[in-house]
């Protein structure tokens, strides 16, 4: 990356990368239990969390204060169908941790009024916020969150409808079947992200060797959200790709 605040560090694999993506959190958290916690799902981070219930469970870190906020949800998915990011979390961390859950917040994806709902997102964000530290994966065409290519960088909380490659590569969580994939979601706008105070940006995968190295060292461009990153003060990228 060409901003001097950005550190890349490099694993040898995902467990590496996701001990040392726990360890930061853990460490954030016990040196500030009210921390505002940003929060992704994906496969990329489950390790993450794994380590992080581990940790709870071993008396290391306790959430009790923390409050959280995750990036997206799919739109038209109750929080209880097991494809929902709300399900993904609380399987993978809330329900395992001694979270406070008025202190949890996910997108509702069945609400009556999405836009409503955007806003009322940001308003809390606003007021519980900022976020001190965000949780960030990054899709195989360069979104983040759910931030599609040309996805203008002021973006706040909106609804996005989904890329044709984002669908395909979500599937994998829909037994393969496309057709069962939301085509809509409600995001965390790239304004929104760019405003949290330090990013943990985790890509994991030979996959994503040629978008990763686009996002660090091409142009910025709203084709590639996650190029913006280059622009943040704060951003620490840990992956096991050889850039
Ligand atoms: C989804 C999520 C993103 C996530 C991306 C990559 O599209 N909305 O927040 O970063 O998937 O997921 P994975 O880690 O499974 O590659």
């Amino acid at each position: 990356m060409r901003g001097n605040s950005v550190e890349i560090l490099k694993f040898n694999n995902n467990e590496e990368l996701s001990e040392k993506a726990a360890e930061v959190i853990i460490n954030k958290i016990n040196e500030k239990p009210k921390l505002t916690l940003g929060l992704a799902t994906g496969s990329t981070p489950m390790q993450t969390y794994k380590n992080l219930v581990k940790a709870y469970k071993d008396g290391k870190v306790s959430f009790k204060e923390v409050i959280t906020f995750n990036l997206d949800e799919y739109l038209g998915i109750s929080p209880t169908n097991p494809n929902s990011y709300t399900y993904f979390m609380n399987e993978h961390l809330l329900h395992h941790v001694d979270i406070d859950e008025n202190n949890v917040h996910i997108p509702t994806g069945v609400g009556e009024n999405s836009e409503k709902e955007c806003a009322q997102y940001e308003r809390l964000i606003k007021e519980e916020g900022p976020i001190d530290l965000q949780i960030l994966g990054m899709g195989l065409n360069g979104h983040i969150a759910f931030n599609e290519p040309g996805t203008p960088i002021t973006a706040r909380t909106h609804v996005v409808e989904l890329d044709e490659t984002t669908v395909q590569a979500n599937s994998r969580f829909f037994n393969g079947e496309k057709e069962l994939v939301p085509t809509h979601a409600i995001t965390m706008g790239i304004g929104t992200i760019m405003e949290a105070k330090e990013i943990l940006f985790l890509v994991q995968g030979e996959h994503k060797a040629e978008g990763l190295r686009k996002v660090l060292y091409g142009d910025v461009t709203e084709m590639i959200p996650a190029s913006i990153l280059q622009k943040h003060p704060n951003v620490t990228v840990l992956t096991d790709i050889n850039l």
